[in-house]
């Protein structure tokens, strides 16, 4: 069994927090990482456990990069049921009132075709102190992925 971590980004901090989630899960797990931009939702496995690592762009809206992932499960409405996922959005509070829609409709988006959403809702703010790898290896640390232990 495997994590796969999938990440939407524009200029590259949803990467970096997500090799820093990869760094912590990949101690006890198989992780798997892709950008969303490379990866098909044909190969979403509902046996996978799947973290979705993603920015907000325009007015609340996903990363240019992360739409034709999206635009695949629109298309295809996968049934996902049994699929769990967890979810560590990046955002600006300066956006007052679209603050981390990205991650949002991530989650929106997978518990709309089935999928569970596991653990804390993970908002980085690019407004605030924290480094996100730094967010993001702490939020991995307490990401509770019990019955999927490495084999
Ligand atoms: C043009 C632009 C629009 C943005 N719009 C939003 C927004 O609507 N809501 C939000 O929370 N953050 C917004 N942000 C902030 C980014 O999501 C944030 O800086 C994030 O860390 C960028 O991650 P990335 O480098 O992975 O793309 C915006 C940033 C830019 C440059």
């Amino acid at each position: 069994m495997r994590v796969v971590i999938l990440f939407g980004t524009e200029m590259g901090t949803a990467e970096r927090a997500a090799d820093a989630i990869a760094d912590v899960l990949a101690t006890t797990h198989d992780v798997a990482i892709y950008d969303m931009a490379d990866f098909d939702a044909d190969d979403l496995e509902r046996d996978d456990f799947h973290v979705l690592v993603c920015s907000t762009y325009g007015s609340g809206d996903l990363p240019t990069t992360a739409e034709p992932f999206f635009d695949q499960l629109d298309d295809r409405l996968p049934d996902l049921t049994g699929l769990r996922f967890a979810v560590f959005g990046l955002g600006d509070t300066v956006y007052d009132t679209t603050f981390n829609r990205g991650g949002e409709i991530c989650a929106e988006k997978f518990a709309a075709l089935g999928a569970a959403q596991v653990g804390e809702h993970g908002r980085h703010d690019a407004s605030g102190t924290v480094r996100p790898q730094d967010q993001a290896r702490e939020w991995a640390t307490r990401l509770a992925i019990p019955d999927l232990a490495k084999a």
